[in-house]
């Protein structure tokens, strides 16, 4: 069901505390169970900061709900990850994460919504997205399909299991 009254607008840098707030609230709760305790307590802490270059990009978006935020997510069009390595025509989906109160009424398709539109007027044909275990059925229902199981490594040696997935829109 769709949560009425959600409003998307784009994210600047002042949005980082919210940001790191609902990335906090969504991803300790809904990666319970699909990454080991251990894995979890190394990771969160360097996957939940909002990022400074992407509240700053004018690609990052927020949902707003009552004027709190319950999700944000947003593109770009260098890869995360240590290359940040730019293919003509693809964008990257970015830190897409909605808070538990708010899952499931199409705030986070609305966040993709916001960007493919952005990425559309840019000119890009395709849209890349590093997956998390649980995500995939959520990047599946927006029209992506799966490329391949990766890992993605942190500082530390620890490693994030992911699903590289690709979607061709229309
Ligand atoms: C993935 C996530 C952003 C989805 O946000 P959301 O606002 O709940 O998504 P939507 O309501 O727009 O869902 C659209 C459709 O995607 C699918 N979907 C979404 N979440 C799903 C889930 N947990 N299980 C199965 N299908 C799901 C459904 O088909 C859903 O439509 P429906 O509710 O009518 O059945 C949210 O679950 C989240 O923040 N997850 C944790 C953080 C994360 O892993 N982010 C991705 C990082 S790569």
């Amino acid at each position: 069901m769709q949560e009425s009254g959600v409003k998307v607008r784009l994210a600047t840098p002042a949005d980082a505390a919210e940001v790191t707030e609902v990335l906090t609230a969504s991803y300790s709760r809904l990666w319970q169970g699909h990454y080991a305790e251990s894995d979890l307590a190394a990771l969160l802490p360097l996957v939940t900061q909002a990022n400074p270059r992407l509240l700053e990009s004018g690609r990052f978006f927020l949902a707003l709900s009552d004027g709190r935020c319950a999700g944000c997510g947003g593109w770009s069009i260098a890869a995360p990850g240590k290359s940040g390595g730019i293919t003509p025509g693809l964008g990257h989906v970015r830190h897409f994460a909605v808070h538990p109160d708010h899952l499931r009424k199409g705030v986070g398709s609305a966040l993709y919504n916001a960007c493919l539109a952005q990425a559309r007027q840019e000119g890009l044909t395709r849209m890349e997205a590093w997956s998390s275990l649980p995500a995939v059925p959520f990047y599946e229902r927006l029209g992506f399909r799966v490329i391949e199981h990766f890992t993605v490594d942190f500082p530390g040696g620890v490693g994030l299991a992911s699903v590289k997935m690709i979607a061709d829109p229309a």
